[in-house]
């Protein structure tokens, strides 16, 4: 049914503004009658942060900023949903227009700047629903004003760690200016600290909750050694490798739009994210898993990123130009996967081709 309607709105939302498109898409997904998905094959169930999943397949973060939407996610067939990013106070972010679809390319870039509802709205839909059951985290960013931003993270996870399944702490968005410098040596050692700090005052209240890290694939590799290295020293649980980049591949063809300021995501970042992935991969050794995020538009891209190094995996763009169908699409690939080889689970393959991808010439 959804496939169907899908299919027939397609053309019709490409017709639109990208921005117009998406609010389109949330309006439709939030009154629209879903049934339950059906239950996953057992064999794509994974367990990491201490959660179980029913399937490695979540929405990234970005698609539903103000958790408007994260249940008729999980009846569409995702295995988590991410939602945010929040910020502390309402902001409405850049100008418009903000988000261009590179249709050539496969690609989208976004310059929107953490445009968001703010926390109070976002916490009230995420309590309303925190005994819904599924896994819905919740990803935070500091308000662009903000005088001290670790504060903002700080408050945040007070406030959201109570219902939110995960908290990932976004210091990797290229729109909001001097964020990325929180991914810094010593400004990121500052700010984990007192963000698992804040973490495990709120546990003793209301149990543990996972906190992630999600990265920029812009890193150096050896920027890359000190967030791995600090990540792992103050106990993270998880990292997001990664949100959008801001370079531009030499082969994209969409020239023109590629010159728009922001983050570029979708196919042309499949390569560089699933690099960074694996270089991510050898450095964390199994302290803690790895979600995989850029590009994945098929099951071979996904079971590209499980084999490089992701237990779970994420993406956004690719539904622009392939629909919720794609989510389907990758079980079953994954599913054929395991049973080519024989394999119970996915846990088999995770990492399998990390130090590969990591001796592959570097992607341009
Ligand atoms: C329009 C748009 C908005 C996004 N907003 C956020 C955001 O608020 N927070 C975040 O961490 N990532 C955000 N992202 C990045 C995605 O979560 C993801 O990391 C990135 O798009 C790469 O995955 P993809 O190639 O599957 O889209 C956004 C991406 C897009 C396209």
């Amino acid at each position: 049914m959804i496939g169907l309607f899908e299919r027939l709105a397609r053309p019709f939302l490409h017709a639109l503004d990208p921005e117009d498109a998406h609010s389109l898409t949330i309006k439709m997904l939030a009154c629209a009658p879903l049934p339950r998905a059906a239950g996953d094959d057992k064999c794509l169930a994974v367990r990491a942060f201490g959660l179980n999943f029913p399937n490695p397949i979540g929405m990234a973060a970005g698609f539903d900023k103000n958790a408007e939407v994260p249940d008729a996610l999980l009846r569409l067939g995702f295995g988590f949903v991410e939602a945010g990013t929040v910020t502390p106070l309402p902001q409405r972010g850049n100008p418009r227009p903000r988000v261009f679809r590179l249709n050539a390319d496969r690609g989208v870039i976004n310059r929107l700047g953490f445009n968001s509802q703010g926390a109070e709205a976002v916490l009230r839909r995420l309590a309303a629903r925190a005994n819904a059951g599924g896994i819905v985290g919740i990803n935070i960013g500091a308000n662009k004003d903000a005088a001290d931003r670790v504060a903002d993270y700080v408050r945040l996870i007070e406030r959201f760690a109570p219902v939110a399944s995960y908290v990932t702490i976004n210091i990797s968005s290229p729109n909001t200016p001097g964020l990325r410098n929180l991914q810094q040596a010593e400004a990121l050692d500052d700010l984990l600290a007192r963000v698992i700090d804040a973490r495990e005052r709120v546990t003793r209240r209301a149990g543990p909750t996972p906190v992630l890290l999600k990265i920029a694939p812009d890193l150096s590799l050896a920027e890359l050694d000190d967030v791995v290295g600090i990540a792992r020293a103050r106990r993270v649980d998880g990292m997001i490798v990664g949100n959008t980049t801001l370079t531009r591949p030499a082969n994209l063809r969409e020239t023109g739009k590629a010159k728009e300021a922001g983050g570029l995501s979708g196919r042309p970042l499949l390569p560089l994210a699933t690099r960074m992935l694996a270089e991510t991969y050898v450095r964390v050794e199994g302290a803690f898993p790895l979600i995989g995020v850029g590009g994945i538009d098929s099951g071979t891209a996904a079971l590209g990123k499980i084999r490089a190094g992701a237990s779970l995996i994420q993406l956004y763009s690719a539904l622009v130009f392939r629909g919720l169908g794609l989510v389907a699409e990758i079980k079953s690939a994954l599913i054929a996967a395991l049973e080519s080889d024989s394999l119970d689970n996915l846990s088999e393959l995770v990492g399998a081709d990390a130090a590969a991808v990591t001796a592959e010439a570097w992607p341009g």
